[in-house]
């Protein structure tokens, strides 16, 4: 018998793409046939679609229902079930209007979706999931077939910080750890199968819980580089309030510990910083980053900023602005403020207008590409150790591959994807560098 297609789309962060891996697996498992995309690969047809989706901005939710209504006009349109934070956000006043969805299935259930669609499929009545927290279920090990150089393992998830505008706390619920052995466990299968590679996944990974020899994220850190054969190890996302010296230590000691560190700072202004609720103020942050350069002065340091909270004026732009050119950071992301449900902001009034958002936003992208510009020249001549990906997207003669600071690089050379190769810096784009590989 022909089990039916299932095409994943997803949307979101790591913690989704990783999600979606899963998911895939366990269908895969249960005989399904799965393909897996972005929003991009998001056409042709399948017997069940899962759109896989995030909460953060209203753009992403709107995004994710336009996808669906999409699929909802096809001439044998597919069974529908919206999976991840919009689904566990949102599901209860959705249920009865996005009638295009058959299911909702929030992040903690997706062990559930064998069950699922092959009740659907046979035209049963199945279960929607209730928002809950499945405690046997959390963590779910990734299977044994990853294909690729890089991985993405889970060791934390759920958040307790709730910032004021964030809706990841309720969409992810509290946080709550995996066990370090558990994860040593995966990271060394996935070696054993190729990856060089691991990213270890979390909302706030600095405040990871273990227990005896491996209590700490530092020690997390120090164990899970041991595992015989990787040779990358990175990890996101860091809480300034939360990141200790340990860590920093750690990534200046530990050969395979990338030399890169994710650490949003959100605000330069104290006052936006205590509206928010960040729990640490643009002093503390400054020296948070003198901090990591004296134990590592090369480190590729990126953040995320928050524009247009409510009540940021043009003085407490002023200082994120100024936050951001004493920072210094070799990328950052930066997002105009989009008030989300449940949260405190809310109740608050979006009183900055979207076109002044749009003016700080593109104002910060101009002062961070000069900094970035400024940072990529230096790598200038520099002889890179640069993990192969594959073939470059914009031009297939050339191979891509990544370096220690998350640089993308292009160049020419006959190696296959996972080989850690060193490249010359040759030239530099706008946001990839070009090389060549170095022999011998
Ligand atoms: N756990 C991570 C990030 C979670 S969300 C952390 O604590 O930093 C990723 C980024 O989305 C955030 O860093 C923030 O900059 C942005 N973001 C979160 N909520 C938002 C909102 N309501 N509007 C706009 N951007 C938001
Ligand atoms: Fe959201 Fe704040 Fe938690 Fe990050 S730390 S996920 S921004 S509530
Ligand atoms: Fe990630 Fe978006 Fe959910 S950022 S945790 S997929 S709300």
């Amino acid at each position: 018998m022909n089990l039916p297609h299932v095409q994943i789309i997803t949307f979101g962060c790591q913690m989704n793409v990783c999600d979606s891996e899963r998911m895939a697996e366990i269908l895969q498992a249960a005989g399904y046939t799965v393909s897996l995309g972005g929003e991009d690969d998001a056409v042709g047809s399948a017997d069940v679609l899962i759109v896989n989706t995030c909460s953060v901005r209203a753009k992403a939710e709107q995004k994710a229902l336009s996808l669906i209504g999409t699929y909802a006009k096809q001439e044998n349109p597919p069974l529908i079930v919206m999976a991840g934070c919009m689904a566990q956000v949102h599901q209860r006043e959705l249920l009865g209007k996005v009638t295009a969805v058959s299911h909702f299935v929030g992040p903690n259930d997706y062990y559930r979706l064998p069950e699922l669609l092959g009740g659907s499929l046979k035209g049963r009545k199945v279960w929607t999931n209730e928002p809950q927290c499945g405690e046997a279920h959390d963590f779910i090990p990734a299977a044994c077939s990853h294909t690729g150089p890089s991985a993405f393992v889970t060791v934390m998830k759920g958040c307790d910080n709730f910032c004021a505008y964030c809706v990841v706390p309720y969409a992810r619920g509290p946080e709550r750890s995996r066990p370090a052995q558990d994860i040593y466990d995966e990271v060394k299968r996935l070696t054993e199968q190729g990856v060089q590679e691991v990213s270890l996944l979390g909302q706030n990974v600095n405040s990871y819980k273990g227990s005896g020899s491996v209590a700490t994220f530092a020690d997390l850190l120090r164990y899970v580089a041991e595992v015989p054969g990787l040779k990358r190890l990175r990890f996101m996302t860091s809480h300034p309030k939360d990141l200790s010296a340990d860590i920093v230590k750690a990534i200046a000691d530990v050969p395979n510990i990338c030399k890169a560190l994710h650490l949003p700072v959100q605000a330069g202004s104290n006052k936006v910083l205590k509206a928010m609720g960040r729990g640490y103020t643009r002093e503390h942050y400054l020296d948070l980053l003198q901090m990591i350069r004296s134990y590592v002065p090369d480190i590729a340091l990126t953040t995320d900023i928050l524009v247009g909270f409510p009540g940021e004026s043009e003085s407490d732009f002023l200082e994120t602005a100024s936050l951001v050119e004493l920072a210094d950071y070799t990328d950052l992301f930066v997002f105009a403020y989009s008030p989300r449900p449940h949260t405190k902001a809310a109740e608050l009034v979006d009183d900055v207008p979207q076109k002044e958002k749009v003016a700080r936003l593109t104002k910060i992208v101009e002062i961070q590409n000069i900094h970035s510009q400024k940072h990529m020249e230096k790598l200038l001549g520099k002889e890179l150790k640069v993990l192969v990906e594959g073939p470059s997207k914009s031009d297939k003669s050339l191979i891509t591959g990544r370096t220690e600071g998350n640089k993308l690089v292009h160049f020419s050379a006959d190696v296959k994807p996972g080989s850690l190769v060193t490249v010359k810096i040759t030239a530099i784009g706008t946001h990839s560098l070009r090389g060549e590989l170095c022999h011998g």
